[in-house]
């Protein structure tokens, strides 16, 4: 594991073992959103996707699911971010088998299923990688994967590639009931957000809201030591 991987798995350790910070508070609110839609219009299934790589979608996917595995409830993390997973080294747990065998019917969903180092939560890892992945998404396996997922999950968050970053993340995002767009502080330009909220129109997301990510960049150089 790189130095980086160990700093970020710390700070995931410490931040799921806190009972109040700064951070969990701004996580909690916004759990409270989507616990909103999910009581309001029955949601399960969430995905997670900025514009470009590096503005925070994993950091939120996995903090927010965090959120919710602290107060309890069953939690399913799945890295959709084929041609570059993270969650599994995060996580230290094999990339042999996961999303994409699932999606190209090599596997089942229960064999792909990895338990985590925290309680309540569980992993789905990207698997191998295949390039035919467009095609794939245009199948029904992404919405029997997830329907099969409700059946034990009260909810699933997915980490989704960039929106500008090929079409898995964009085509995954549709297959859930909601997704949160998350945009950085100072990073993320207005053009980029109008561009990017358009493209998930035309791919027929369920744009739930914004997330300002990194937002006071001096407290999260405190938290998570960048
Ligand atoms: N609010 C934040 N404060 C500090 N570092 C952050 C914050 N958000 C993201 N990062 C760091 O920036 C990098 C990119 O974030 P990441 O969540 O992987 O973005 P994405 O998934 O959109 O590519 C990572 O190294 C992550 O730890
Ligand atoms: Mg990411």
């Amino acid at each position: 594991v790189k130095p980086l991987l160990n700093t970020k798995r710390e700070h995931l350790v410490t931040f799921f073992k806190q009972s109040q910070s700064r951070l969990g508070y701004d996580y909690k609110k916004i759990k409270s959103n989507i616990e909103f839609a999910s009581y309001k219009k029955n949601y399960k299934s969430f995905s997670i996707i900025s514009a470009n790589n590096g503005e925070g979608a994993t950091t939120t996917c996995l903090h927010l699911a965090m959120t919710f595995a602290k107060d309890g409830k069953k939690v399913l993390l799945i890295d959709g971010n084929l041609q570059k997973p993270i969650l599994n080294k995060l996580f230290l747990i094999e990339n042999d088998y996961g999303l994409s065998n699932v999606l190209i019917g090599q596997k089942k969903f229960a064999d792909v299923l990895n338990m985590t180092e925290f309680a309540d939560m569980k992993l789905i890892t990207a698997g191998q990688g295949n390039n035919h992945f467009k095609n794939l998404f245009n199948s029904s396996a992404m919405e029997n994967l997830l329907e099969e997922a409700k059946q034990s999950f009260d909810y699933i968050f997915i980490d989704n590639s960039a929106i500008f970053d090929g079409e898995t993340g964009k085509i995954i995002a549709s297959k859930t009931d909601g997704t949160v767009f998350v945009v950085r502080n100072k990073k993320t330009e207005v053009k980029q957000m109008i561009e990017a909220k358009k493209v998930l129109k035309t791919y027929d997301v369920n744009l739930l809201g914004v997330i300002l990510n990194d937002k006071n960049p001096s407290l999260s150089k405190k938290l998570v030591g960048r």
